[in-house]
């Protein structure tokens, strides 16, 4: 009997190797359970943006020199309508370059960039919205809503890739949408639509149009269970600017942030309000973060902090309260867990202050995650503060880097952090004594107070 020719592949959905044979656990990346069987493609032709066969002898590649003038090799911005969003790209949305959305389902994706269209629509610039997902009078009528109406947004609805390059190199707008590169396929790949082959070929091929064509490509990607974006980390090498949009169910508030960008700063953070007017960029977060804060002031404790380029000011509370179990119960929401077995430790260790028999509890509010180790001190605040029933007071702010020998040591952007507490009405900072070399030319009120502390038992004494 005549074998068959079609020959089996089995592709990793995580990282993207392929195998002759299923493999429980990937080699390459570690994932469990992540093979799939696909049909193994024919040989493509041209991926990525390959430029195609170089003429003769002079070749289709055109390095351009440095020493031109700037005008040459400076990008273009495009205004998109939201400030916040600007900030977050770097300083508007650069002219050819691709980018990446990611965020779980319903928290706003489609929503924001309908949005950003209208914004990008009414400084002129051309607008192509492809949806894999709704029809076009669904998409229509959301945007219609939303109070989008322009000549230059154009809305389709398609999921076969070769249709939308053929339609963006017709209509070549000035930015092209795609919503969600999971709902999209190459129709001479085997695969199904959302496989980390299809994935991979399809933002390929957008990424040609991007570079080749000029055209600026937004693409929306799933996030899976655990929060990576969905298909291959290949996906996140590929783009110029990765965005994560994410918020807490529970609060109508949603954070933006970059977690990679060839063209500004990371981890620049926009917040935007979900209502029912759509997405509402909030100007100052700091303000909406501490809206809540109640007058039972103990165990609370603000931090300023700085998100990218911006300071942005949170309340960090703390419980503790003796332990019924042996093994007594860390639990931090918004910190990082480690950080606070730490802390507890030197705490305990220098104050002697027996935190090891308690169960504590760490919640930053509104959902907030940070990362700074400048956080310590209101950590350690809140916590002392809970532990010996002392009210903070209201009105006082903190931050420094607490060491494992009790120090408290000095950190960045002193100036920025307290100009923002200053700002919402802050009367005392609390900051490490080596950042007061960093403060000689600030000038606060006469009712303003900054105390600067070398290690915690100067802050015990605060409290
Ligand atoms: P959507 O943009 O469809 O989310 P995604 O594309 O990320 O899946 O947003 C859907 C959610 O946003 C939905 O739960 C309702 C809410 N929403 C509002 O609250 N107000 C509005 O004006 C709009 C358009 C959506
Ligand atoms: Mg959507």
């Amino acid at each position: 009997m005549a074998k068959s020719k079609t020959k089996t592949i089995y592709t990793c959905q995580n990282c993207g190797a392929q195998r002759p044979k299923w493999e429980g656990k990937c080699t390459d990346c570690g994932a469990w359970n992540s093979y799939v069987e696909e049909l193994q493609m024919p040989e493509v032709k041209t991926r990525g943006w390959s430029t195609g066969s170089p003429e003769k002898g002079s070749g289709s590649v055109k390095p351009i020199s440095l020493d031109q003038s700037l005008e040459e090799v400076q990008l273009d911005r495009f205004e998109t309508g939201f400030e916040e969003l600007n900030r977050v790209l770097g300083g508007g949305l650069a002219k050819g370059s691709f980018v990446l959305l990611g965020g779980s389902p319903g928290i706003g994706k489609s929503t924001l960039l309908l949005q950003m269209a209208g914004g990008l629509a009414k400084n002129k610039h051309k607008v192509l919205y492809i949806s894999g997902e709704e029809s076009v009078s669904q998409t229509g009528s959301r945007a219609h809503r939303l109070g989008i109406r322009s000549p230059l947004i154009e809305i389709g609805c398609e999921s076969n890739l070769h249709s939308i390059m053929e339609l963006a190199r017709f209509k070549k707008p000035q930015v092209l949408v795609v919503d969600s590169i999971q709902t999209m396929y190459l129709p001479d790949l085997q695969a199904a639509p959302g496989s980390v082959s299809q994935v991979r070929e399809c933002a390929g091929h957008l990424m040609g149009l991007a570079k080749q064509e000029g055209i600026t490509v937004i693409l929306i990607g799933h996030v899976t269970k655990d929060g990576t974006i969905a298909g291959p980390k290949v996906l996140e090498h590929m783009v110029d600017c990765v965005l994560s949009f994410d918020g807490d169910a529970s609060y109508n508030f949603r954070l933006l942030r970059a977690l990679k960008n060839r063209f500004g700063a990371a981890h620049e953070l926009g917040v935007f309000q979900m209502n029912s007017k759509g997405l509402e960029e909030v100007a100052n977060p700091s303000e909406l973060f501490l809206e809540e804060r109640g007058d039972q002031l103990i165990g609370s404790a603000v931090f300023a902090s700085m998100e990218g380029t911006r300071p942005l000011l949170c309340e960090v509370q703390a419980l503790t309260l003796s332990s019924p179990m042996a093994m007594p119960r860390r639990t931090a929401l918004g910190i990082d867990v480690n950080r606070l077995h730490l802390l507890t430790a030197v705490l305990d260790r220098h104050l002697d202050i027996r935190l090891a028999t308690n169960d504590i509890f760490i919640n930053v509010v509104g959902g907030l995650k940070l990362v700074e180790p400048a956080a310590d001190l209101a950590v350690a605040a809140a916590i002392l503060s809970t532990q010996s029933h002392r009210d903070l007071d209201a009105k006082t702010c903190f931050f420094g880097e607490i060491g494992l020998t009790g120090e408290v040591r000095g950190v960045s952007f002193v100036e920025n952090r307290i100009r923002e507490g200053d700002k919402l009405g802050f009367q005392h900072f609390v900051i490490p004594y080596s950042n007061k070399r960093h403060l000689a030319e600030l000038k606060l009120s006469k009712d303003k107070k900054i105390s600067f502390i070398r290690n915690i038992k100067d802050l015990s004494k605060i409290i």
